[in-house]
């Protein structure tokens, strides 16, 4: 019989660096108040300039490995979900295999913004369910300090830098793991949510740098009331058709955009608030980290434990949504 697929480890790293509302205060016209009133963040990590998002990753890899005792050589296949890869090309995953010592590796990565977590655990997941591999690691990683206007007010304040690896395995008897999934694209909304310069489309110039296309462009209301409904509705469908309600979940671990999205879509759903996790308070927006970060989030706070059934569910640029559910059986 093939087996499931779980999650064995996690490792996340920041950099130590940080950026609190009131260094923003210095920078554009906002204020603590409503930056914690709009959005619920209080401070966000940011990297030293010189450092990449191949090294948040590999950090976040390395706590991983630790954490579940093997070498990295041991890891079959590396997937890195990114929208700040250290360069077009090559992947960050290779750069990764090469920082950690993965010796025996394949890998690349994945774009779906702020769902690239969720997608690649899904890819991995059926990778190992199929029986194809037996060791895959997960990586979610951005360095947004690198693709943000810091004289944006709108969109600098919202932002971090951060990953979180987690390595998948096959389920053990008596374990389920990975359950089911549901994942959307809508590109009618991307012009909402993108970053227009540096591609084959608007390659670099001086003038597209001159005209800030490099930076993140968002129209934030648009992207807040579709992020909304579409979390909540994948996620009911998600549940009804593994016939579960809400009341059967112990913990929802969302993309942390904005504490106000998750709190609306935690209410649509009928979650208590005990039931979700939410640190984006420390973090900000790390993008395809969030997912990770709030999972080491919480364990740390003693909030998700073996058996737990457990929703994940994230909507990013692209538009992207993606949601999951599993059995945690670390
Ligand atoms: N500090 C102070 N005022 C600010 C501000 C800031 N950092 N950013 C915007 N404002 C102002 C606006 O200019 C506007 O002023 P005006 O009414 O004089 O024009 C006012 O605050 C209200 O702006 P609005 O955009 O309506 O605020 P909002 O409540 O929608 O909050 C976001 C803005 C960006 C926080 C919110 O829309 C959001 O979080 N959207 C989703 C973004 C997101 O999650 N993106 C990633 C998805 S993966």
């Amino acid at each position: 019989m093939r087996s499931g697929a779980k999650i064995s480890s996690i490792g996340v790293y920041v950099p130590p660096k940080l950026l609190t509302n009131a260094d923003l205060e210095k920078m554009v016209a906002t204020n603590d108040e409503w930056i914690v009133e709009r959005t619920g963040i209080h401070q966000r990590h940011i990297v030293e300039p010189g450092v990449a998002t191949s090294d948040l990753a590999a950090e976040a890899a390395r706590c991983c490995l630790k954490r579940r005792g093997i070498e990295a050589s041991e890891v079959e296949m590396i997937i890195v979900a990114t929208v700040t890869p250290d360069m077009m090309f090559p992947a960050t995953a290779c750069l990764v295999q090469e920082k950690i010592g993965a010796t025996g590796a394949w890998g690349f990565d994945l774009s779906a913004a702020c769902s690239g977590f969720i997608y690649a655990l899904q890819l991995g997941a059926k990778l190992i369910e199929s029986g194809v591999h037996k060791k895959v690691m997960v990586i979610g990683a951005d360095v947004m300090s690198s693709i943000l206007d810091y004289t944006d007010r709108s969109t600098c304040i919202l932002f971090g830098d951060g990953a979180g690896a987690v390595l998948l395995e096959p389920t053990e008897e008596g374990e389920i793991g990975f359950v089911d999934f549901v994942h959307e694209i809508d590109g009618s909304g991307g012009s909402s949510l993108y970053m227009p310069g540096g591609g084959s489309l608007h390659p670099s110039t001086a003038e597209t740098v001159a005209a800030k296309m490099h930076f993140v462009h968002q129209e934030g209301g648009a992207v807040f009331k579709v992020a909304v409904r579409k979390m909540a509705e994948l996620s009911e469908t998600l549940l009804t058709r593994n016939e579960l309600t809400a009341a059967d979940l112990d913990c929802f671990i969302p993309h942390q955009a904005n504490r106000r999205i998750i709190q609306a879509t935690a209410e649509r759903l009928g979650l208590p608030e005990d039931k979700v996790v939410i640190n984006i308070g420390e973090y900000g927006n790390t993008t395809a980290g969030t997912i990770p970060l709030a999972m080491n989030t919480a364990l740390d706070r003693d909030r998700l434990h073996k058996g737990d059934t457990v929703l994940l569910a994230s909507f990013g640029g692209g538009f992207t949504v993606g949601t999951t559910l599993l059995r945690w059986e670390m």
